[in-house]
């Protein structure tokens, strides 16, 4: 599938707040394909030269709804300083098993290619969680620990298959409240 600025679904489509549904599994060829699609678009998306080449907006991960597919996948790339990957997933069906009651927050906020416009504020998210999901990388059944960082990318994903957007977690009265007992995460 092409995956570019173009072809992503903004919040002012309302498929975006439509809920994802588990994939049958085993992975069927076409669900595999548009996954693995959607990891590419996550990797190439911080190459400066194949993002301006490909219209793609950086990203560190990817829903199947964000290109209308209400299906439960998803896709996170962090690279390094240097470019190189850190941390791949391709993640099907992902379920929160355990969550930490410590929350961390991203302290420059969070940011999704669904979301054109700026929307300023806090986002508090537990800072450490378990996730079980069939890895199509791996080709398994997996249990995940994730912390700081990548739990918060991991769960801004996992959003999407309930049609929450990051803005919906900022509280709108005092957007950037400090709660003393989180994680800030720079
Ligand atoms: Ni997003």
């Amino acid at each position: 599938m092409l995956i570019n600025n173009d072809t992503i679904i903004k919040d002012s489509n309302p498929l975006v707040r439509e809920k994802s549904l588990e994939v049958p599994l085993p992975l069927s060829k076409e669900d595999e394909d548009l996954l693995l699609d959607m990891l590419t678009y996550v990797k190439e998306s911080t190459d400066e030269e194949i993002a301006k080449e490909k219209n793609l907006s950086p990203a560190v991960g990817i829903s199947a709804i964000q290109v209308g597919v209400k299906k439960k996948m998803m896709a996170i790339v962090i690279k390094d300083n240097d470019g190189n990957i850190k941390y791949q997933y391709a993640l099907v069906n992902p379920k929160l098993i355990s969550y930490s009651l410590e929350k961390a927050y991203l302290k420059y906020g969070e940011g999704c290619l669904s979301v054109p416009e700026a929307h300023e504020g806090y986002v508090y998210r537990p800072a450490r969680i378990k996730v079980r999901a069939y890895d199509a990388l791996e080709k398994k059944l997996v249990d995940i620990k994730v912390k700081d960082y990548l739990a918060l990318v991991f769960q801004h994903e996992m959003d999407h298959f309930d049609g929450v957007l990051y803005y919906d977690h900022i509280n709108k009265d005092n957007p950037f409240y400090e709660d003393p007992n989180a994680v800030v995460i720079e």
